[in-house]
């Protein structure tokens, strides 16, 4: 099996899982279907399904065709088939009448894609003692499954309880064994309970312990109004019976809620289903066509769902879709507090974004990209005497047409960002964002705090009357009054700071120049005469030329050392695979600007990464960094011998 990720955004990836030939996309929803009804019904919406190979087995008949034909054959169905292991049989039941290693040997034996060892599933709320013993018992048993030849992909789950500590010893046990898949469960009386931010604790945690190269699996997480909480988490697969489940009791599910049949009056959907039916239609069919119809309906809305996840991953909008979705129950919204009170996104959540940040409430402060501008901000260098203004609309400079230099800085008192450096404006996400006008009070007070803070870094502050904060010591000013300034070196400086760290500046400009577009945007940056970088339009940018990234490499910012073989595939390929990476600076984050240099610190060209540093040092597969320029003059002599 291998595992690559293509895009990412908050912890979340596409990838592509590619099983014995077969190729699948994540994330991914794989449909429960019985072994005795197969999965002839859902061929045409889904390439992957799960069954549970402990009921074919314990079947006489259905495990003598399964053995006979194979489970493909058996389920009418060539896709990945994904089974379970009866483990959850194990937990409903107290019993199963199968050992791991016979669970196993059957999954192998007919052919299954995917399979799971017989993990032991605890109830939530387990004491700790039990909760241990379940996660020991099974930690032996995925010790054991390395021991038995499997021709699938084989899931090691992790498990605890909501004892967040064993959550980490199951993981970090389950890391070091290196299965190829890794699932995470005993969750399922959670969900169904609306316990998502406890839910969340334990992804949380089991996410840090486990290796971040491997897929994980939700275990049961199959109602869509999680999806884009769990995606953005770091989990790239889910199984659904809840499709059929909520069929059974007349449960209409939607990507915000669920609804009972009895109370609609209009289907809110035009899937096949919707659009050929009224409610009261199908209200009148009997039992098993209202389950079927329903049924289907639910599994095409989850479908649905997984689309719209991986097409915010695209955009970079996932995190616009989590905190869309947490307004639909104050469960989700908890549970989205819960994760930005984590620092987990903090190495992971991409540099820069194809679409603007949108404010959606005061959750959006606790965002990773608002907590890492605040960061950032203490790398450019400093003035004499800080400036405070309030925001008038952007860009800022068209309306104070005032520059940052060595004298003075100005800065804009922001309600997403707390404090703009007027320098950096046109860098994502500062001028690609968008938020109401009218502040609420949480960003108010969130506003108050950034200027009040930064405000200590300087001697001399001068605040705008208008903004109506209350600071010791500082000086209120009218806007009208304020000293024009501008010193471009400073504002390029500031810069190639707030992108590749503090010093950047210093060491790239030492005579700064700058050349403008026709709208009057920085295009090129010089010193002197050397091109030093460009502006990208999109998200102001630095991006660097070659001479620019000679410089930069003795500062090893943002730099990723790789392998003698890299150096072929930067020539003729144009990109960096993970398994060339030998090291890289630990700031480097997905979309990340980063220099491509060999052990002895030779250039060999600049590029934007996919992953964060982490993630590259560990994936096996994939792109970790997409080529911009070549140094050819290094890479060609290098090559000829
Ligand atoms: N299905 C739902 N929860 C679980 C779990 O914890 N383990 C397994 N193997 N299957 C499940
Ligand atoms: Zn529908």
């Amino acid at each position: 099996m291998k595992f690559e990720v293509k895009y990412r955004d908050a912890a979340g990836r596409i990838g592509v899982l590619k099983i014995k030939n077969k190729k699948i996309e994540t994330p991914v929803l794989f449909p429960v279907v019985h072994p005795r009804e197969g999965a002839e019904s859902i061929k045409r919406y889904s390439q992957v399904v799960i069954t549970n190979s402990y009921l074919i087995y314990k079947n006489e008949e259905l495990r003598e065709k399964a053995i006979k034909q194979g489970i493909h054959k058996l389920l009418n169905f060539d896709g990945v088939v994904f089974t379970d292991s009866g483990s959850y049989q194990l937990y409903e039941y107290g019993d199963v009448e199968i050992s791991n290693r016979e669970i196993l040997e059957f999954q192998n034996r007919i052919g299954v894609d995917i399979g799971v060892i017989l993990d032991v599933p605890t109830e939530p709320n387990a004491s700790y003692d039990k909760a241990l013993r379940d996660v020991e018992t099974t930690i032996e048993r995925a010790l054991e499954a390395k021991n038995i030849k499997k021709n699938f992909a084989c899931i090691a789950t992790v498990q605890g309880a909501r004892h967040l500590r064993l959550r980490a010893y199951s993981a970090r046990k389950l890391g070091e064994l290196n299965f190829e898949f890794y699932a995470i469960g005993g969750v399922v009386p959670l969900m169904e309970n609306y316990e998502f931010s406890t839910l969340v604790k334990i992804i949380l945690q089991s996410k840090k312990y486990l290796p971040i190269e491997k897929p994980v699996h939700l275990f049961g997480a199959g109602h869509p109004m999680l999806f884009p909480l769990a995606v953005s988490l770091g989990i790239d697969t889910f199984d659904s019976a809840a499709y059929i489940l909520y069929a059974k009791e007349d449960r209409y599910i939607t990507p915000y809620g669920t609804l009972k049949l009895s109370d609609i009056k209009e289907f809110p959907c035009l899937c096949e289903v919707c659009l050929s039916y009224k409610p009261s239609e199908v209200r009148s069919m009997d039992k098993k066509e209202r389950t079927n119809i329903l049924a289907k309906h639910n599994l095409l809305v989850s479908i649905q769902e997984i689309n719209r996840v991986k097409q915010a991953i695209y955009e970079n909008k996932l995190l616009e879709l989590v905190e869309s979705r947490a307004r639909a129950h104050p469960s989700l919204l908890e549970a989205l507090r819960i994760f930005y009170n984590s620092n987990y996104l903090r190495k992971l959540d991409p540099i820069t974004k194809k679409s603007a940040f949108f404010y959606s409430g005061e959750e959006s402060l606790r965002r990773p990209e608002v907590k890492e501008h605040l960061r950032r901000i203490k790398n450019i260098e400093s003035s004499e005497r800080l400036v405070v203004l309030a925001d008038r609309g952007k860009p800022f400079y068209d309306f104070y047409k005032v520059g940052s230099s060595k004298k003075c800085r100005f800065v804009i008192a922001s309600g997403v960002f707390g404090i703009i450096p007027i320098e950096v404006e046109e860098v994502y996400p500062l001028n690609q964002h968008e938020a109401p006008r009218i502040l609420d009070k949480a960003q108010r007070k969130f506003m108050e705090i950034a200027v009040k803070n930064y405000s200590k870094l300087y001697k001399e502050v001068l605040i705008d009357d208008a903004l109506n904060i209350k600071l010791e010591g500082a000086e209120y000013i009218d806007y009208t009054d304020i000293e024009k300034d501008f010193d471009m070196g400073f504002k390029l400086r500031a810069i190639a700071d707030y992108i590749y760290g503090s010093g950047a500046g210093k060491i790239l400009f030492k005579k700064p120049r700058a050349v403008f577009s026709r709208t009057g945007r920085i295009r090129y940056a010089y010193d002197g005469d050397v091109l030093i970088g460009t502006i990208r339009a999109s998200d102001g940018f630095l991006t660097l030329s070659i001479e620019g990234a000679k410089r930069l490499i003795k500062a090893e910012r943002n730099v990723v050392f790789v392998g003698e073989r890299a150096k072929e595939t930067i020539k003729n390929r144009s990109v960096v695979y993970n398994r060339d990476v030998l090291s890289c600076s630990s700031e480097i984050k997905p979309y990340h600007e980063v220099i491509v240099a060999d052990e002895e610190k030779n250039l060999l060209g600049v590029g934007k990464t996919i992953l964060s540093s982490l993630e590259m040092l560990k994936f096996k597969h994939g792109i970790a960094v997409k080529i911009r320029h070549k140094n050819k003059e290094y890479l060609e002599r290098n090559l000829i011998f």
